[in-house]
C-alpha cells in the first residue's frame, strides 16, 4: 500500500502564524506537526510516501524530511499543488505515484493518540472500495466543522460535510483508505460551495456503490488546523500523553 500525506492549503484558520510558515510545519510538542503524520503512516507499514504541499514555504519540507530515510521511509516523493483546490484535488496529484495500488491518505494536521495500524491492516486484508476512520466527537459545535456520517444498522449511508444539524455523534477523521479507482472518481467531481473538490464527495461515491467500510478510533483524535484552540488542545494533549502509541 502506498501512502499520501496532504500538507497544502493556506492555513487561514491559524493566521497570523501561517503567514510565516506552512501550517504543517508549526510545532506540536517537540517536533513539526508533519512528523507525527509521517510516523503514523510508517508505524502502519507504509514505506513509499508522497507528500503533497504548495504555497511559498514548500521548500522547507525538503529541508526537514530530505529523502525520508531517517523517518523509516524507503521512498519519499513530493508533489506541488499550484493553488489550494481541496483535499480531493490534492490527492489527484498522486495518481501516477499510486498506480494500481491501494492508498492510505492522511491530512497532516490530524493527530491520533493510538497507532492506526489495526485499521490499516483491516483494509489490507480486503483492499476493495474505501475505508474511513471515525471518531466519537463531543457535541454538535465541534461536529459542524467536520464531515459527519449518517449511520444506519451499522452502515454509513451518507456523509454530510460541515452539517448544520449533525446526523450522528461521529466525525470523519482525515485518514482515508482507497482502492486505485479513487482517481477516476476525483475526475468526475465538481467544486463545492467553498470552491474545493471535497473528499466527502469521493466518500459518498463509494457509499453509494456499497463499497465503504469504517473503523472507530479509540482514544484522542485532533485536527490541529481547525482553530487556534484546537491547535493548542492538540499540543497540550501530545505533550502530556504522546501520540501514535502502539498497544500491546
Ligand atoms: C476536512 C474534511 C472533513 C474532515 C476533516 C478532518 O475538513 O473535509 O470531512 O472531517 O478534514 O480533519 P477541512 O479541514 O478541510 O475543513
Amino acid at each position: 500500500m502506498k501512502g499520501v500525506i496532504l500538507a497544502g492549503g493556506t492555513g487561514s484558520r491559524l493566521k497570523p502564524l501561517t503567514e510565516i510558515t506552512n501550517k504543517h510545519l508549526l510545532p506540536v510538542n517537540d517536533r513539526p506537526m508533519i512528523s507525527w503524520a509521517i510516523e503514523a503512516l510508517v508505524l502502519a507499514g507504509i514505506d513509499e510516501l508522497m507528500l503533497v504541499t504548495g504555497g511559498t514555504h514548500a521548500g522547507e519540507f525538503l529541508r526537514l524530511l530530505g529523502n525520508g530515510h531517517a523517518y523509516g521511509l524507503e521512498r519519499l516523493l513530493y508533489a506541488y499543488q499550484d493553488k489550494p483546490g481541496g483535499i480531493a484535488e490534492a490527492l489527484g496529484l498522486a495518481e501516477r505515484f499510486v498506480g494500481d495500488d491501494p492508498v492510505l491518505v492522511m491530512l497532516a494536521d490530524n493527530i491520533v493518540e493510538y497507532s492506526i495500524k489495526e485499521a490499516v491492516e483491516n483494509f489490507t486484508k480486503n483492499p476493495v472500495g474505501a475505508r474511513i476512520i471515525l471518531t466519537k466527537a463531543e457535541g454538535p459545535e465541534h461536529l459542524r466543522h467536520l464531515g459527519v456520517p449518517e449511520v444506519k444498522n451499522g452502515k454509513v449511508v451518507h456523509i454530510i460535510e460541515k452539517p448544520e444539524n449533525p446526523p450522528s455523534d461521529y466525525g470523519v477523521t482525515g485518514i482515508y483508505m482507497y482502492e486505485a479507482s479513487v482517481f477516476e472518481i476525483i475526475k468526475t467531481l465538481e467544486p463545492s460551495g467553498r470552491g474545493e473538490l471535497e473528499i466527502t464527495d469521493v466518500n459518498n461515491h463509494f457509499i453509494d456503490k456499497d463499497m465503504m467500510a469504517y473503523d472507530i478510533l479509540e482514544g484522542f483524535w485532533g485536527d490541529a488546523g481547525e482553530s487556534i484552540d484546537a491547535y493548542w488542545k492538540v499540543n497540550d494533549f501530545v505533550r502530556a500523553n504522546g501520540a501514535n502509541k502502539l498497544r500491546n
